[in-house]
């Protein structure tokens, strides 16, 4: 099939590209590169040695997307459309709420109605366990209270939820699956696609793969008065490999039905910020020093998934282990360690 990946440059697009190209599917990436590097785009090649189609676009302007669906209407037209663009960062989404619910609800109702213009109804969405908020507790399973989220990135996934959802009622032909994610963390095992954040990075493993690298002195380890065993927040950490593998079997699952369907996709483990130190420490060979600082505005002590819904629906569950996620992590950082950017950029 040949897949639309609206943000496939950003982290988990291009590692969802690799694992859709190595199954023979085709890939088109349309991106506006707002968060993100064109060297992806080889990198990608490199790894699979098939290069995707990419279009520098943004998906909240109609006439660009709309080009981008025709042009392939001529030569491979659009089979299924998954749906990563959108901006992502928690506590920017606090300082400009408008900029997160324009641009996440316009590029999700500009895609919605090219995709009905051009008659493609198989759209997998990129949700988040954010959805969850305050009211509901760990392990969460898709039948767990959502909304109560404590940011405007939350809201906006909450809300495009729910728009995909009417969507769907409405139109029967219609496949839409919401993938929840979890803690995304990790890099292809190549070392050469990952996580490339700008500035400070604001979660925990680039944090702390740019504290074992030399480029930030010490973590600051949000709260250490939480009720959990070591005291600091608990995760479901997930290698973004998996991540992306759900993403195929989430592919294939929307071939065959019809409707809207949600998953978690998460590896069903917590691990505390403690954990994650130790780990990164055993995997890198390099010290992490951190202070204790006082808890993040927003964070919940614990969040975990019950992933058994896509084991049994999807076939999919999480094959890395913690281990993995360091390791891959670390290769990438060490191998890169100004991301995509060249030192001299
Ligand atoms: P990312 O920022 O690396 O990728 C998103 C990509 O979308 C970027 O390449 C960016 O340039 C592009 N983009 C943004 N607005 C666009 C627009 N209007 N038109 C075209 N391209 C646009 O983020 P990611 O970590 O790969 O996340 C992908 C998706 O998964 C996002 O929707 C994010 O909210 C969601 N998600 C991420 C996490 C996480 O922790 N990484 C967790 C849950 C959900
Ligand atoms: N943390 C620190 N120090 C840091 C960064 C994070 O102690 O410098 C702690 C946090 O307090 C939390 C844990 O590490 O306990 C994980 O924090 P992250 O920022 O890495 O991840 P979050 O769980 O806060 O949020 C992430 C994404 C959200 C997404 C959510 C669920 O940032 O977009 O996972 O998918 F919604």
């Amino acid at each position: 099939m040949n897949i639309l990946l609206t943000g496939g440059a950003g982290y988990i697009g291009s590692h969802t590209a690799v694992e859709l190209l190595a199954k023979g599917h085709s890939v088109v990436i349309a991106d506006n590169l707002s968060n993100s590097h064109p060297a992806v785009i080889d990198r990608i090649e490199t790894i699979t040695g098939k290069r995707p189609l990419f279009f520098e676009a943004d998906i909240a302007d109609k006439k660009q997307t709309e080009a981008i669906f025709s042009a392939c209407a001529e030569h491979q037209p659009i089979d299924a459309v998954i749906h990563f663009a959108g901006y992502k960062a928690v506590g920017e989404s606090v300082a400009k709420p408008e900029i997160y619910y324009r641009n996440n609800i316009d590029s999700t109702l500009t895609l919605l109605e090219t995709m009905q213009t051009f008659g493609v109804n198989k759209l997998i969405f990129s949700s988040s366990a954010t959805v969850y908020g305050t009211e509901a507790e760990a392990p969460y399973t898709e039948q767990s209270p959502t909304g109560n989220c404590s940011n405007p990135y939350g809201w906006t996934k909450f809300m495009i939820e729910k728009i995909l959802g009417g969507v769907a009622l409405a139109h029967p032909e219609m496949s839409v699956v919401l993938l929840r994610y979890f803690n995304p963390v990790g890099a292809h095992e190549s070392g050469l696609i990952g996580e490339d954040p700008d500035g400070i990075p604001n979660n925990l493993f680039p944090y702390i793969s740019q504290v074992a690298i030399g480029r930030r002195e010490k973590l600051s380890v949000f709260g250490n008065d939480y009720p959990t065993p070591d005291g600091t927040g608990v995760r479901d950490y997930i290698h973004v490999t998996d991540l992306a593998k759900g993403h195929v079997c989430a592919l294939d699952y929307a071939c065959l039905h019809t409707g809207v369907e949600v998953f978690n996709l998460g590896s069903g483990k917590g691990s505390s910020v403690l954990d994650i130190v130790r780990a990164y420490e055993s995997a890198s060979g390099r010290k992490i020093p951190y202070v204790i600082a006082p808890r993040r505005a927003g964070d919940l002590a614990v969040s975990y998934a019950d992933p058994s819904k896509a084991k049994r629906l999807l076939g999919w569950q999480t094959e890395k282990s913690l281990s993995d996620m360091c390791k891959d992590s670390w290769k990438w950082q060490s191998q890169n360690p100004n991301g995509y950017r060249s030192s001299d950029e």
